[in-house]
């Protein structure tokens, strides 16, 4: 039996665990497929609609859920069917208020992808819209529900690297498809495209296919390396640290490589300070010159905790007690004297010495994906009713914070910001 949406004014209701769920795809290019996939391969799950813009998405929809399928490029038509209760929202970043307020305003619950906000007074609308119709929404950043991220959270709130002083983020790319030239299909045009309907409040401009499919290269549709790489970097040090965001915000960033038309950075460094005590670093390369790479490093007063590949690493070291002595500057029986004292001071066997405590690395499993945790805490929130891992406060946050980069790179100066009211300072 499929489920009714709630309409707008219903108090949201839990669905049984033996009802299924009933959901439509809005915006299905690389990741709304994927996600879509994902969302299918947990218990219950139904795909009934998908909404795009390019026939070759709808037709290729066809072949991956059924030709049973509303395939329509007005999602409009996804929002009035009663049968269906939650949308995945997969459109480039200048769609996501619109169509994710438009979806819970018809009683839909919503998985986002990021970065939920394109502009600054996006984040607004949508957490407003969550909270007037009750509706459940999650931001698509999955690492936060990642076992690896998990582990290092319990790990930082247990004290093992002492108390965090910095935080390092980086997000390496080095290939043409890492920096977003993806391939335009050969029968792009204005019969194939909505070009319109995917334009929506973006700036008119004839029918651009590069516009089209590689719409990250133009800040009109994407908010460049901030919004589309750092935003998953500030979506893990939040979760991890539980902090909210930065006081202030600093970036450089230059275009050095991907001379091809875009109007966005290729290359971008943050800086930001977190009023919890730490200060954070984050860059983008996307002419690296070596391999592809992400990670993090957090570095606290007893040790190091490093997130990347498939798990956490941690070195610790004890922090020294004793202040140190340097006395090899003065007379040889000065020295002495000196070190003589401290010895007995701090009797130690070398006065600068540190033990490694030794290193521990906790790897996921080999067939995790935290992709698929993601969605199942999403479809459980649509069950349940109770709160996601990353709802829209959680996801403004996350991406106001990626776009202080962009505010601070335009501007050339160091920008402001409140991380508890999400506002630009
Ligand atoms: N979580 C992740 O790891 C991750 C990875 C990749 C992309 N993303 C995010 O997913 C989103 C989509 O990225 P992508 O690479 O899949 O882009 P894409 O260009 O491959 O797909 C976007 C699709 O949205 C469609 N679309 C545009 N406007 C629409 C509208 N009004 N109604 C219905 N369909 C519409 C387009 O026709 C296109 O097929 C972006 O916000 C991106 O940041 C997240």
């Amino acid at each position: 039996m499929h489920l009714l949406a709630a309409a707008q004014d219903e108090p949201a209701k839990p669905i049984a665990a033996n009802d299924h769920i009933q959901i439509a795809l809005i915006g299905a290019g690389g990741q709304g497929q994927g996600d879509t996939k994902v969302a299918a391969q947990v218990p219950g799950v139904k795909v009934v609609a998908v909404a795009d813009c390019y026939n070759g998405c709808l037709d290729h929809s066809k072949e991956l859920w059924g030709n049973d399928i509303l395939a329509t490029r007005d999602y409009n038509e996804i929002l009035a069917r009663k049968d269906i209760d939650a949308v995945i929202i997969g459109t480039p970043d200048h769609w996501h208020m619109q169509a994710s307020t438009d979806a819970m305003n018809a009683g839909k619950d919503v998985y986002c992808e990021k970065p939920m906000i394109h502009v600054y007074s996006d984040g607004r609308k949508i957490i407003e819209t969550a909270r007037k119709t009750n509706r459940i929404i999650q931001i698509g950043s999955q690492r936060v529900s990642s076992v690896i991220y998990q582990k290092a959270k319990e790990l930082l709130a247990a004290g093992a690297i002492g108390k965090l002083n910095m935080v390092t983020a980086w997000y390496d790319r080095n290939s043409a498809l890492g920096a977003w030239e993806y391939t335009v299909p050969p029968d792009a045009s204005t019969e194939t495209c909505d070009w319109p309907r995917w334009l929506g409040t973006a700036p008119k401009i004839p029918f651009n296919a590069e516009h089209f499919f590689q719409w990250r290269k133009w800040k009109a549709y994407g908010s460049g390396v901030a919004g589309d790489l750092f935003v998953h970097l500030f979506s893990g040090v939040h979760f991890v640290t539980g902090s909210h965001g930065p006081s202030r915000a600093m970036a450089t960033a230059a275009l050095r490589f991907w001379k091809d038309g875009r109007d966005v950075p290729d290359v971008m460094l943050g800086l930001y300070d977190y009023p919890q005590g730490f200060n954070l670093s984050v860059r983008t390369n996307f002419v690296n010159g070596g391999s592809e790479s992400e990670g993090f490093v957090f570095t606290g007063s007893e040790g190091t905790m490093t997130i990347g590949g498939d798990g956490v690493s941690l070195t610790r070291v004890p922090r020294e007690k004793e202040p140190g002595v340097r006395y090899n500057l003065f007379s040889e029986a000065i020295q002495k004297r000196m070190l003589e004292d401290y010895r007995e001071k701090y009797p130690r066997t070398h006065p600068t010495g540190v033990t490694l405590l030794g290193e521990e690395k906790y790897v996921a499993p080999d067939d995790y994906s935290d992709s698929y945790d993601h969605m199942k805490n999403f479809i459980d929130a649509v069950r349940t009713r109770r709160p996601v891992v990353e709802d829209a406060v959680f996801g403004f946050r996350a991406a106001g914070t990626a776009l202080l980069s962009n505010v601070s790179y335009e501007r050339g100066a160091v920008v402001g910001w409140d991380p508890e009211n999400m506002k630009l300072l």
